[in-house]
């Protein structure tokens, strides 16, 4: 326990060093006061009311992304000309505040956290380390009724990536294919504490329900299943740099699916959450999901890769996954 204690000591001042290095710390970012804990594996991260992150009370620096940055992408939104409108008129909100590489990149088969500002940090490769991104997501919503969100992307074929909501409430558009080729699409709505994880290769985009909201993931890159989207490609590959064009809006307490008309034909209205109860079996109760980052052992790393690899397989979120991972310890 002591050594437990030790460690968790050390990766503490770890954190911090990276995160100076990074000048997410320690470039003028001013005091906060007060402010509740976040669950980010080590002590002293806190976040204030406005969604403010804060490390031993000293306001971290975060990226800024605004609707400007978002109406230069190619995002689909449920009223693109209102939005445009107001915008014209000086309408730029800041969306979500992101920082990314927040803990230092986790090498998978051994403890080891590279920080930032070393040549083991440069040479970092997400097939073999984890990575650790933190978003504040503002409440706000936009005309057209779309909640404040992120711009959306497609991740890799092989990319694993799980998200822990902190504070506040988001909802998550999910769409893909599974292994054999179906299409999916499917929301989740997640409040803090809530951990979720999506299948390799899929669309995703964020919306604040409640905010701010605080989300951390994590991402990496799967081995063994590099090819495998691409021997059963879906139509949408001919359209792979595009997002699908389905979006929500919110009424009061409500909230609803729009879209075009293709995308609504090839990817239906937005199912249910699909069963995430493998990887829920990964975290012991209170163990966050930045824990896990810094904490867990290279085997229970290789033990849930396996597991999401074998989930897929399944064609998971389509026919569930498996619920009894044999042989994982805490
Ligand atoms: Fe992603």
């Amino acid at each position: 326990m002591e050594t437990m204690t030790a460690h968790r000591r050390s990766m503490t001042q770890l954190v911090r060093r990276h995160l100076r290095q990074r000048e997410i710390i320690g470039a003028a970012g001013g005091e906060v006061t007060g402010g509740g804990p976040l669950a980010l594996g080590v002590p002293g991260i806190t976040t204030g009311p406005g969604g403010e992150v804060a490390v031993d009370g000293e306001r971290c620096a975060p990226a800024y992304r605004s609707l400007s940055d978002l109406l230069g992408t190619d995002a689909y939104f449920a009223d693109v000309a209102a939005v445009t409108a107001r915008h014209g008129q000086g309408y730029d909100p800041v969306l979500y505040h992101a920082f990314r590489d927040f803990l230092p990149p986790r090498r998978k088969n051994s403890g080891r956290c590279v920080t930032a500002g070393t040549p083991a940090h440069d040479r970092a490769q997400s097939r073999d380390h984890l990575f650790a991104d933190l978003v504040v997501y503002q409440p706000g919503i936009l005309p057209g009724g779309e909640p404040f969100r992120s711009t959306g992307h497609w991740n890799l074929p092989g990319q694993l990536e799980i998200f822990q909501t902190l504070t506040g409430r988001v909802l998550m558009l999910v769409g893909g294919r599974t292994g054999d080729g179906r299409a999916f699409l499917y929301e989740q709505i997640c409040g803090p504490g809530d951990v979720m994880v999506v299948p390799f290769d899929i669309w995703h985009v964020t919306y604040v329900l409640d905010g701010p909201a605080v989300v951390f993931n994590l991402t990496t890159e799967v081995s063994g299943t590099h090819g495998r989207v691409d021997a059963h490609p879906g139509e949408e590959k001919y359209h792979r740099a595009s997002p699908i064009a389905i979006t929500a809006r919110r009424d009061e307490e409500r909230h609803e699916f729009v879209g075009s008309p293709e995308d609504w034909c090839t990817w239906g209205r937005p199912a249910e959450p699909p069963r995430t109860d493998w990887l829920r079996t990964f975290l012991a109760p209170g163990e966050s999901l930045a824990d896990l980052h810094l904490y867990a052992s290279p085997d229970r790393l290789a033990a849930l890769e396996r597991m999401a690899r074998h989930a897929y397989r399944l064609n998971w979120p389509y026919d569930g996954g498996p619920t009894k991972p044999a042989g994982i310890h805490h």
